[in-house]
């Protein structure tokens, strides 16, 4: 199941997954439609602690809600502290992948392998401050790879150029099987720089749900990000 998805994943490349943060809450049935309708592969949830990020988002309630609704992989980003207390809980509530902040555990190598124990994805972030050198030791038990353009936290921030570098070295170190995955002010301006550095799937939350309509922002930016 889990390599499936992830071939399935590396096969849709260039990617526009969905950050549900900025989507209506009180609308999330019609919002997935919308989003399965604009021909999204995957959606991208936003898990933040108040710890780790100043911001406080949601946990596994709607994780769970959002598999009720959907056979849409969910792409799990976990901005918490001590993730290795919530895996085995956001895997009950159906997440596909779960990705880890390197700055959030003492211990990212044991996260990592606790996720792929349970058989599903797993992925390690690193914020725009940290170097490639804090991850390269866990390279080897990761699927997927999280670049961030912006510092976690919030959704609507400037992109941060120092990701394409890091999209660039990343791409050289680790093996085809790996995804690539950039997060944070990824838009129609930003998109092409980022697939030309070597990301795959790109996380995109304000210029998806500015718009009225899902449908054109994903077409246009899915084309943007092909080389
Ligand atoms: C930031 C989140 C992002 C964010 C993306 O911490 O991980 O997924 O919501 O939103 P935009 O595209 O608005 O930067
Ligand atoms: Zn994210």
């Amino acid at each position: 199941m889990k390599s499936e998805l992830l071939t399935t994943l590396r096969n849709a490349a260039p990617a526009i997954l969905p950050s549900l943060l900025q989507c209506d809450f009180g609308r999330l049935a019609d919002e997935v439609q919308r989003l399965e309708a604009a021909q999204v592969p995957a959606l991208h949830l936003d898990v933040m602690d108040g710890r780790f990020v100043p911001n406080l988002t949601y946990g596994m309630p709607i994780v769970a809600s959002l598999r009720t609704l959907t056979d849409l992989p969910l792409d799990v980003h976990l901005m918490i502290e001590e993730p290795e207390r919530y895996i085995d809980q956001f895997h009950t509530a159906g997440a596909d992948i779960i990705t880890i902040h390197v700055e959030a555990t003492q211990d990212a190598r044991a996260v990592l392998q606790q996720i792929r124990k349970l058989g599903i994805g797993a992925g390690l972030a690193l914020n725009p401050a940290t170097p490639i050198s804090d991850i390269e030791s866990c390279l080897d038990l990761c699927d997927l790879v999280l670049v961030m353009s912006v510092d976690a936290g919030f959704g609507g921030q400037s992109f941060n150029p120092i990701a394409l570098e890091k999209l660039q070295q990343l791409r050289g170190m680790i093996s085809d099987d790996v995804l690539l995955e950039v997060d944070g002010g990824v838009n129609s301006d930003t998109i092409a720089a980022c697939s030309n550095a070597g990301a795959q799937l790109f996380v995109v939350g304000s210029a998806i749900f500015k718009h009225d309509d899902y449908v054109e922002p994903v077409a246009t930016l899915a084309q943007r990000a092909t080389k």
